[in-house]
């Protein structure tokens, strides 16, 4: 599904460690500084269902199963477009997010069959653009670790590896499916990466 806005909403993804969050927030700065009004956002949120999914992340004896968990981030996806997305690119803002539905298709289709999370993910609209930061599972963990934050379910080096494959395959069905996708080597310095997303955006703001 495509999006019915004109503003851009911009996407970025990749495993725990790739350093998304800090390309969403050098982005976001870019454009302020070029007078775009951008709203920065992530997924999960920190909207009702997204808090409860971080409490059930956190959790090892949590009796939600894969399959909810799931609906619970389709859920939250709704959400967030609802209250968040649609009404900033209404507004004709610039939309980044850190993580989508692409997060869903990689993760949850570790335990769960492919084709039933790409369905309960349909129907929300394809991004304008999708950055996929790629980066090796063992460099992913390190950096994980070196945080020092509480090990979450997705975070232990075996997973990040079957995450890292997933990924891959998700790549490559969106590309099928007609997205705007950009990989970028995320072993390369912060600057550069940067650069790379914005000699991609920066066609966008003209339109
Ligand atoms: P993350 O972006 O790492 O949040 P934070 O840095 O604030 O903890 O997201 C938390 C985890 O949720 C991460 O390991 C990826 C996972 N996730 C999914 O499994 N499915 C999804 O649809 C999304 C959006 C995230």
């Amino acid at each position: 599904m495509s999006m019915q806005h004109n503003s851009p909403y911009i996407v970025i993804e990749g495993l725990d460690g790739a350093g998304g969050t800090t390309q969403c927030r050098l982005l976001q700065s870019w454009l302020e500084q070029r007078g775009c009004t951008v709203v920065l956002t992530n997924e999960p949120t920190n909207l009702p269902v997204g808090k409860f999914i971080r409490q059930v992340l956190q959790d090892p004896d949590s009796l939600i199963g894969d399959a909810v968990l799931s609906y619970l981030f389709g859920a939250d996806r709704q959400n967030h477009l609802d209250t968040r997305v649609f009404p900033a690119l209404d507004r004709g803002e610039i939309v980044i997010s850190d993580r989508y539905y692409h997060s869903s298709l990689a993760y949850q289709s570790l335990s769960l069959d492919f084709d039933f999370v790409a369905k309960i993910n349909g129907q929300f609209p394809a991004p304008s653009i999708t950055f996929f930061l790629m980066l090796e599972p063992e460099i992913s963990f390190e950096r994980v670790q070196l945080r020092g934050l509480p090990v979450e379910r997705f975070e232990t080096l075996d997973r990040l590896r079957s995450i890292a494959q997933s990924y891959e395959r998700v790549i490559q069905y969106c590309t099928e499916q007609g997205e705007n996708i950009v990989c970028i080597d995320a072993t390369q310095t912060i600057d550069e990466i940067h650069d790379t997303i914005c000699q991609h955006v920066e066609p966008m703001l003209t339109q």
